[in-house]
């Protein structure tokens, strides 16, 4: 069976190469709903209504194990799809998504004082800050949504993208934080930038989720079994855009199937 890996576009391909690098051994299938993205500026119904039919058809691709690599979808959609989807029909599947894991790198690392970015949606639900709470209670954590990237970093204009959160972050950087942490799957693209622009420990989630894979594995040892180890990586999406082609191109010829 692949590794499931779900995104609202192509964003959470950084998540699953960077997965891959470390768990070269499976076989992973991605599903990319480019059909409807943006999720951020979607209602909670839609991203759930889009996220339940997108994690269906992992499942139903024989998935076992599906990552649910975008934050939005994670915000409005895991903890329900845990208690609803996998309850009442996919009682042996398992849907992880990236929140969770993030505010516990936050713990890890020592951060204090945290400044999140991340869509509308996201930030709106205040799930970073419900699941931060159930675990710390000493990390101030501040949100700010940053809509307006997204597009730019879709279209491969990483240079727009980061003057764009230059200027929507203008005052809001300031001394007191100590982390910044991306909140959305695509925002790993501007990691660079933004570690050399504000100086700050920045949690990117290419370099945490991987790792919590690999430890939710060797303790679900039932669940790691039932993965096949071809090493291919499927990329599928929900629209062909000419924009996604040259991205695509470098994972379909990554494939070894
Ligand atoms: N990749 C999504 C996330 O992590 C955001 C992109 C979108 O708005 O669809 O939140």
């Amino acid at each position: 069976m692949k590794i499931g890996f779900f995104d609202s576009g192509l964003g959470g391909l950084t998540i699953l190469k960077a997965t891959r690098e470390l768990l070269p051994q499976y076989d992973y299938l991605y599903f990319g709903d480019t059909a409807n993205l943006p999720y951020g500026d979607k209602t909670e119904e839609e991203i759930y209504e889009f996220t339940s039919s997108a994690v269906r058809r992992l499942f139903d691709e024989g998935a076992i194990l599906v990552i649910v690599a975008c934050n939005t979808a994670s915000a409005e959609s895991v903890r329900k799809l845990q208690a609803t989807m996998l309850v009442d029909e996919y009682a042996n599947r398992k849907v992880l998504g990236v929140i969770i894991p993030t505010v516990e790198a936050l713990v890890e690392c020592g951060a204090q004082n945290v400044l999140l970015i991340g869509t509308r949606r996201t930030v709106s639900s205040g799930k970073y800050e419900k699941e931060l709470k159930k675990i710390s209670s000493q990390i101030k954590l501040t949100s700010h949504a940053t809509p307006k990237l997204v597009p730019f970093i879709e279209s491969g204009n990483i240079s727009g993208a980061c003057t764009t959160l230059e200027i929507t972050l203008q005052g809001e950087v300031g001394e007191e934080i100590d982390t910044i942490v991306l909140g959305c799957t695509h925002y790993t693209l501007l990691k660079d930038n933004v570690r050399s622009l504000y100086r700050k420990r920045v949690i990117s989630q290419d370099e945490i989720i991987p790792v919590k894979i690999q430890t939710y594995l060797e303790k679900h040892t039932e669940i790691k079994s039932t993965h096949s180890l071809g090493g291919t990586i499927t990329v599928v999406v929900s629209r062909e855009d000419a924009r996604y082609e040259k991205i695509l191109n470098e994972y379909r010829t990554n494939t070894r199937e």
